[in-house]
This record gives structure tokens, sequence and C-alpha cells, in this order.
């Protein structure tokens, strides 16, 4: 097979970046190791910055999320049984959207297909070559039989445990890496919502998070030891927990409902420079993580593919490679400054148990600055809806 642009990796990132290029008259092929029904139905993120929404709106597959996506104009941080708003939209202009991930994938998957894009599910044993050259090839194995695509570009946007990365030579690539002390304990719960908005919740016995899925569908998170087991949280704990660690002074309590499903994530903060290497790039988880607190992991795959798009489209119509020469320091860019608001966001609302009586204060005192002073809620709000 050959393509001009081969992806590896079927999330928001590489159904994306194959969308975007289509609708320049690039071609490309994706492949995914895991099957379509896997990758429309993986619980994973759910806010959508107003970039990725315009995005998707522009690109004409934003249809779905404006039908069953929820708008969201505020926030809500509550910490010493208080709830205390962050107006966005005030502060910003903008808003956000919640909107599962896996929805997004399904739009996406749905519009390569439309338009007769080759997505091919289930490889497997993925490797790269010829990357220092102007040549580069992906083989792989899908349906018993190898196969392989020489391409003019690999673009890998398969995720943090990919092969793309690994594939990047270990002298021209730095990483940088922190991993937390704890993870989150997610569920999805039938119940009406708790709130309108999103509540972040910080408590001595931990970080919680309400957010929210349809009227009907609840995701709600609270921060657990990242080596614990789900079977270890009978549907009671999980609610007493829940209860001890959102409630407010004025009698709010948070929802119950018949929970359905249950897991636990890892966190970490984790960058790899550089981002390419001759004609190979990589997008998204591929080449960035940040822990779930500031809400920017899919967003930042949307921008990276956005800068990718934009570079691949001068290279084809101008002749230029100056845009792709450029992208690995300009996604970077946006990359740390969402590191570090991730990382602000995670160490402000969770419980360190190593954390001295000083340091714990400290943390009190940064929230209530947050909420008393506009200057640093529109730092927070301009961050959260990814404003610059
Ligand atoms: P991915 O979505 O990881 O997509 C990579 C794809 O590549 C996958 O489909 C994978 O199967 C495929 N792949 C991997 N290896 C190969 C290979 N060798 N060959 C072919 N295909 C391959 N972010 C938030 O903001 N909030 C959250 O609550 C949140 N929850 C998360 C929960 C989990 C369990 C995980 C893993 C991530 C979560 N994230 C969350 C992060 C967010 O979902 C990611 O940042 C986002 O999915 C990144 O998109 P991506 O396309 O770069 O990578
Ligand atoms: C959700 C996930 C997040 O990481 C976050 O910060 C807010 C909401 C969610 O899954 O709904």
């Amino acid at each position: 097979m050959r393509t001009q642009a081969a992806i590896i990796g079927a999330g928001p990132a590489g159904l994306l970046l194959s969308h975007l290029l289509h609708l320049q008259g690039i071609e490309s092929i994706v492949i995914e190791s895991r099957s379509r029904e896997d990758i429309e139905s993986t619980i994973r993120a759910g806010v959508l910055e107003q970039g990725t929404m315009d995005i998707l709106n522009d690109t004409g597959v934003g249809e779905r999320m404006r039908e069953l996506g929820a708008l969201h104009h505020g926030i809500e941080l509550a910490f010493g049984g208080r709830r205390h708003r962050i107006d966005l939209t005030d502060l910003t202009g903008k808003a956000i959207t919640v909107y599962p991930q896996h929805e997004v994938i399904k739009d996406l998957v749905a519009a390569r297909l439309a338009a007769q894009g080759q997505i091919l599910f289930e490889v497997s044993d993925v490797a790269i070559d010829g990357i220092d050259g102007t040549a580069p090839s992906v083989t792989f194995t899908h349906g018993g039989e190898r196969g392989r695509i020489d391409a003019d570009f690999v673009i890998g946007c398969d995720g943090f445990h990919g092969v793309s990365r690994k594939t990047l030579p270990e002298a021209s690539r730095t990483e940088f890496q922190r991993t937390y002390p704890f993870g989150w304990f997610g569920i999805l719960v039938e119940s009406a919502p708790s709130s309108e908005e999103l509540i972040y919740a910080q408590h001595e016995r931990g970080f919680a998070l309400i957010s929210t899925r349809t009227p009907e569908v609840q995701r709600l998170y609270f921060q657990c030891d990242p080596t614990d087991h789900v079977d270890n949280w009978s549907d009671d704990r999980i609610w007493a927990e829940l209860h001890a660690r959102v409630e407010t002074n004025d009698g709010w309590r948070v929802n119950e409902g018949r929970i359905f499903q249950k897991g636990i994530i890892g966190m970490r903060s984790f960058v790899c420079t550089t981002m390419r290497h001759g004609r190979l790039f990589l997008a998204g988880d591929a080449s960035h993580i940040v822990p779930p607190t500031g809400a920017k992991g899919m967003n930042l795959a949307v921008s990276d593919v956005k800068f990718l798009a934009e570079g691949l489209d001068s290279f084809y119509k101008q002749g230029s490679t100056g845009l792709l020469d450029g992208y690995s320091e300009r996604a970077l860019k946006r990359i740390w400054r969402a590191e570090y608001f991730s990382w602000w966001m995670t160490r402000m609302l969770h419980t360190f148990a190593e954390a001295t009586p000083f340091e714990r204060e400290m943390q009190r005192a940064e929230l209530e600055n947050v909420v008393g002073s506009r200057a640093l809620a529109q730092a927070l709000a301009e961050n959260y809806v990814g404003a610059f």
C-alpha cells in the first residue's frame, strides 16, 4: 500500500489528523491495534476546550457534540465546606463542552469511513523503518498476513505505550517525567446530575470530582491509592467516601445511583522532546501525558494534530518545510503550559501524604487566593478553557 501519511493509532489524535488531511486533499491510512468496538467504547476524557469544539464544528464533525454534549460556562472549586464558582465565560469569553471522548471517536470514525478513508483495525507487530530518508514505511500484521505501507511521512499517534516514540533514536530524545503517588478511582452512575457544573473538591481525605455524561449518567472520580483494586471498593464504601469529600455546609449532597462501571487510573506528567525525527512525527499521548486534573489530555492531542496538519498542508501545497521543521517547538510551547497547569491543579487539589502541616496550610491559602482574586481566577479560567 502507498499513501502520503501513514498514521499509527486511531485515538483522537490519529483520527482527527486523518480527517483534517482529507479535507486538505492529503491521503492517509490509519492503523489501529484495537477493534472498532473497543475504541468506540473505552471510557476516557470528557472535557472539550473551546478550541477543540471549534475544530470539530468547523470541519463538519460537531453535529452530535452540539446535540448531545453539554455546554458549561463555569466550574466550581469546593473546599472547607463551601463551593466557589469560577465563571469561565465572564473571565475569558469562552466555554467548555462536556462530551465523552469515545463519542468524539465515533464521530471521527464515521466521518472517515463515509469519505472512504482507510482504517485498519486489529493490527499487531507494528514496525517503522526508513525515517531518516524520504520514503519511510510501516509494517504490521493484519488478518494473519504481513502488510506494509510506503509513505512520505509516518505520524505516531499511538499513545503512551505505542511503538512510535521508542522508534525515535535515543540520542535525539529527552524525556521529562513525574509519577504521582495517587490515582483516580472513576465511576459511571445512573442518576440525575448532582450539580449543573463540574465540581473539583479538595478535602483532607483526598480530591474528588463531580462530572457528568448525560442527564441520566454521571461521571465521578476520587483520589485513591494507584495500586488499589476496584474489588476493594463496595458501592457503599464509594458513596461514603464521596459524601465525605464533596458535601458542603449548605446541605447539598451528591446524588447516588446504580454504579455500572469502576476503574482506577494512574497519574503522571510526561514530556518527550523532540517530537520529530526525520520523517517521523509524534502527536498526542505518544509524546506527552498530563494528570487529568486540568482536563487537558485530549485537547492537547487535538492541538498537536492541528499544527501538524498545517505543516503537511504547506509542505504539499507550497513545497515548504518551515512549519514541519517548527512543529516540535510550536507544539511544545503549548504542551509545557498545559503540563504546568495540570501539575498546578493536581498539586492544589490533591492530598499528599507526605505534606507537612505548613504545606497543608499553604495549599488551603492558595485555594482561598484563587477564589478570592479575580486575577488568579482568570488565570485558572484561561488555562482551563485553553484561551491562548
Ligand atoms: P490514545 O487515545 O491513547 O490513542 C492511541 C491509539 O493508538 C489507541 O487507540 C491505541 O489502541 C493505539 N495503539 C497503541 N499502540 C499501537 C500500535 N503499536 N499500533 C497501532 N495502534 C496502536 N484525559 C482527560 O483529560 N481526562 C480524563 O478523565 C482522562 N481519562 C483517561 C483514562 C485513561 C484510562 C487513559 C489511558 C487516558 C485518559 N485521559 C484522560 C487522557 C486522554 O484520554 C488522552 O490524552 C487522549 O486519549 C490522547 O489521545 P491520543 O490519540 O494521543 O492517544
Ligand atoms: C472529566 C475528566 C477530567 O479529567 C476532568 O478534569 C474533568 C472531567 C470527565 O471525564 O468528565
